[in-house]
């Protein structure tokens, strides 16, 4: 398969009241193990690298997005290149040559007036260059290691920032924080619902790692259609190295990277089950 776009993948499962998975990838194993695990629950997935995951890369970010783009063309499954919480306009300007179909431009940490200035200016160069584009509303904590799910989105203000912003998807504070290793943050299944009947383009939820399965099944089924997931992938990751590495004569990375990979597709298909609904 070849690969796909973000904006076709999201309105699909928005138009289908479904969720989409959007897995952040750091190595090339976070990619192929996500892959996998769309192809095990038979679900798309988006791949998405991080300015973060971009900086832990020394700032290239072209041969693992690459990587991702060559990987979604033997996939089983449609899969998607997205780059995610971006608020350096050079690393933005290098997305469409990059070969991502979208990125999330970050101006959250502004106050509304900035956030709306900076994120029109990043759709309009966006659109320009064939590229979706999403940004957030009311910032998700969590980013800077606090965690802080009291943040909320107003339905009626994200209505206003959509139109005076022309973005595609709109990132929502309903609850959730990123990099949460524990699943213990509920969201506020009402404000979704409000926020949805406002606002006229697909939600997306950040830090989703962090959230009860019922509650993301129930955000889904609320009009949430974008699940953004990083943390959880690493917890499996992670897991599998240290329980690996308790053989202290193990040196070959293929005997600690293999069961990382599959502990991060058996995590993937676990939430492309909970939120593909049905
Ligand atoms: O943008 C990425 C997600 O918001 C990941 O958040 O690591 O808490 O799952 P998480
Ligand atoms: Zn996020």
């Amino acid at each position: 398969m070849s690969l796909t776009g973000t904006g076709e993948l999201v309105a699909a499962a928005c138009d289908a009241g479904r969720g989409v998975g959007a897995f952040n990838v750091i190595t090339v194993e976070h990619a192929e193990g996500i892959v996998a695990g769309g192809e095990l629950a038979g679900a798309p997935v988006i791949l998405q690298i991080s300015q973060n995951a971009v900086r832990y890369h020394d700032g290239r970010v072209e041969p693992l997005a690459a990587a991702c783009a060559r990987l979604a063309e033997t996939a089983g499954v449609p899969v998607a290149l997205h780059l995610d919480h971006v608020d350096d306009l050079d690393l933005l300007h290098r997305a469409a040559d990059a070969g991502f179909g979208s990125v999330m431009y970050d101006a959250s940490r502004l106050g509304y007036a900035d956030n709306v200035a900076a994120t029109r200016s990043a759709a309009d160069w966006a659109h320009a260059n064939g590229l979706w584009l999403e940004a957030e509303l009311g910032e998700v904590g969590g980013k800077d290691g606090v965690h802080s799910p009291t943040a909320r989105t107003k339905p009626a203000e994200a209505a206003e920032y959509v139109s005076a912003t022309g973005v595609d998807a709109l990132a929502v504070a309903v609850g959730s924080s990123h990099a949460m290793t524990v699943k213990a943050a509920r969201l506020d299944i009402d404000l979704v619902g409000e926020i949805r009947a406002a606002v006229p383009v697909p939600l997306v939820l950040h830090g989703s790692s962090g959230v009860l399965d019922e509650d993301l099944r129930q955000a889904v089924a609320a009009g949430l259609t974008k699940v953004n997931v990083g943390t959880q992938l690493n917890v499996a990751f992670t897991a599998a190295v240290r329980d690996a590495l308790a053989d202290p004569g193990l040196t070959d990375p293929r005997k600690y990277l293999r069961p990382a990979r599959d502990g991060v597709a058996a995590a993937v298909a676990g939430i492309l089950r909970t939120i593909s609904g049905g």
